[in-house]
């Protein structure tokens, strides 16, 4: 990976996630969780204020290790009882319909292969499960397509992975077998 992935990126990605505006949305999205919860791409933890008490255990899955000693340097008594696992959500290491919610945000864009990570969410969701997801994603307008197409490759090899021009939400509208239930905000 390197020094830059390995320990720049998430000094980068923690500093650009803590944008006060991004709050606004998280606070839509996260309370709605409760049960047992995963969520995945839980980077520094900028989530855990916003669960609510109905969440009975927190599952934070991760693939950086710079990420989570953030987050438990971040750690509150107030937060939800918190697990953490080193993992990519294209192999979540829980058992089959295990999970109450699953929780990610601004996470799909980075994930190599969302879809493979999707049908995992499917395989660990309940039934009657909800996946709770904040995205962004390909934009309507060409003009921004075209920047967003021309900007992706360098973008994501310096912003952790992250594709601007990723049709993320059609991933969720369209696919209801793989996402049975969800809630979708953009920015
Ligand atoms: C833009 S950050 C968002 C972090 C956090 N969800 C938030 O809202 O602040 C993207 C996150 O996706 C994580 N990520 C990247 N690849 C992943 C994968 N294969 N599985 C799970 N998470 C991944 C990154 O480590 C990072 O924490």
């Amino acid at each position: 990976m390197g020094f830059y992935q390995d320990q720049i990126v998430p000094l980068l990605i923690n500093l650009a996630m803590r944008r006060r505006d991004l709050a606004a949305y998280r606070s839509r999205v996260v309370p709605a969780a409760d049960g047992r919860v995963l969520e995945i791409g839980v980077g520094s933890g900028l989530n855990l204020p916003f669960y609510s008490r109905s969440v009975e255990r927190l599952i934070g899955l991760d693939p950086s290790p710079k990420l989570l000693s953030m987050l438990r340097r971040n750690l509150r008594p107030n937060m939800p009882s918190l697990e953490l696992i080193e993992g990519s959500a294209e192999a979540i290491p829980l058992d089959n319909n295990s999970v109450d919610a699953v929780v990610t945000t601004w996470t799909l864009c980075s994930i190599p292969d969302a879809a493979r990570a999707l049908r995992e969410v499917h395989r660990v969701l309940r039934s009657t499960g909800r996946l709770l997801f904040i995205e962004h994603g390909r934009a309507p307008e060409p003009n921004v397509r075209w920047w967003q197409d021309h900007l992706t490759p360098t973008w994501k090899r310096i912003g952790g992975g992250c594709h601007l021009n990723r049709a993320g939400s059609s991933l969720f509208y369209f696919d209801h077998s793989i996402c049975p239930a969800s809630t979708f905000f953009g920015i």
